[in-house]
């Protein structure tokens, strides 16, 4: 067997739940002969997202043609962020280990996974930056003190973050009523659950690529191409494309419908253009690169015209809090 190594990021608290998790997903890529490592999120700084748009900017005017480097992120040198993708690189399976906060994986997590844009594979690979993709496989652990009512935007958030990464989710696990540090040890069956996701990420990663696939619970969600449980009615899309219902995370669309085997609701995907706005697709994710120059380019277009309005809403000064340092 190939040499592989699985990283698990934790975003819970030092000896908390999700920790226990994480450590139970990597004693079973260990045995199967993986190496491991964990990263807890709290040992690192990370700093949010400033918004700039600097790393899409120049991804834009390399593809232009106008522009030779790829410098990075504005904030490469100034915290861990680089450090922590970087090592991401080098892994053939991550498995996020995230507390839900709100109904959403804590920002914590958030912050990393919002750097993730300036670190987009397929452009790191485009420019060499990254030699080989690592076809990297994920999976997703959400904890929470309550159950999925509680949950209800944790494991779908998380899936949404995987996109810029190219990472492929295989399997997705919900950990409920894990309040208190240790509550996890309450119950018989979250630590072999999560045992078992570090065997279906080993099992992944020794699947040739073009044959992976699910391997979490195949009733899991409403989505059969992405397992979320949330979709939504559709809207026009940029270019007038509409589906009657979409899928928030993967974007596959069609019509609601009956699961055979449950019984449940599920989308039912339509077989001629559901998937041509799969979100896990490359080559659909770039249609999206296209929405966003369409804008950018529309946006420059008009940029003469609306320059005093600009300036009128930048200028004008409202009452703020001052915080004396
Ligand atoms: C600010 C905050 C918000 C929370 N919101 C939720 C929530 O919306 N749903 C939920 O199930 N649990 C919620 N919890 C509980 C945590 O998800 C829970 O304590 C979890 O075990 C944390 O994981 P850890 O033990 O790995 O730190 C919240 C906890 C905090 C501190």
């Amino acid at each position: 067997m190939a040499k592989f190594k699985v990283m698990a990021v934790c975003a819970g608290r030092k000896g908390g739940n999700g920790e226990a998790l994480a450590k139970e997903a990597l004693c079973a890529v260990e045995e199967a002969g993986g190496e491991v490592e964990l990263l807890n999120l709290f040992d690192y700084n990370i700093l949010p997202c400033t918004g700039c748009e600097g790393c899409t900017m120049q991804m834009g005017k390399m593809a232009a043609g106008l522009q030779k480097e790829y410098h990075g992120c504005i904030l490469k040198d100034k915290d861990d962020t680089d450090a922590i993708i970087t090592e991401m690189h080098t892994c053939q399976g991550i498995i996020f280990v995230v507390p839900t906060y709100d109904l959403t994986p804590s920002s914590l997590y958030t912050r990393l996974a919002q750097r993730f844009l300036a670190y987009e594979l397929s452009f790191l690979l485009a420019i060499g930056a990254v030699k080989e993709n690592p076809h990297t496989v994920a999976g997703l652990i959400s904890v929470g003190g309550s159950m999925h009512d509680w949950q209800s935007l944790a494991l779908e958030s998380l899936q949404a973050t995987m996109f810029t990464q190219s990472l492929q989710v295989v399997d997705r696990y919900m950990a409920t009523r894990d309040g208190r540090p240790g509550n996890t040890f309450v119950y018989a069956d979250q630590l072999p659950r999560a045992r078992k996701m570090g065997e279906n990420i080993v099992k992944a990663i020794n699947t040739p690529v073009e044959e992976r696939g699910w391997l979490g619970d195949p009733n899991d969600g409403v989505c059969p191409n992405c397992h979320s449980s949330l979709v939504y009615p559709g809207d026009k899309h940029w270019d007038g494309i509409e589906f009657p219902w979409e899928c928030a995370v993967c974007g596959a669309g069609g019509t609601l419908g009956t699961n055979p085997e449950t019984g449940r609701p599920m989308l039912v995907i339509d077989p001629k253009n559901g998937l041509i706005r799969d979100r896990n697709n490359d080559k659909a994710r770039a249609e999206h690169l296209n929405e966003i120059n369409k804008t950018r380019d529309e946006f420059f277009a008009q940029q003469d015209q609306i320059k005093d309005q600009m300036k009128k809403y930048r200028d004008m000064k409202f009452p703020t809090l001052e915080i004396k340092r």
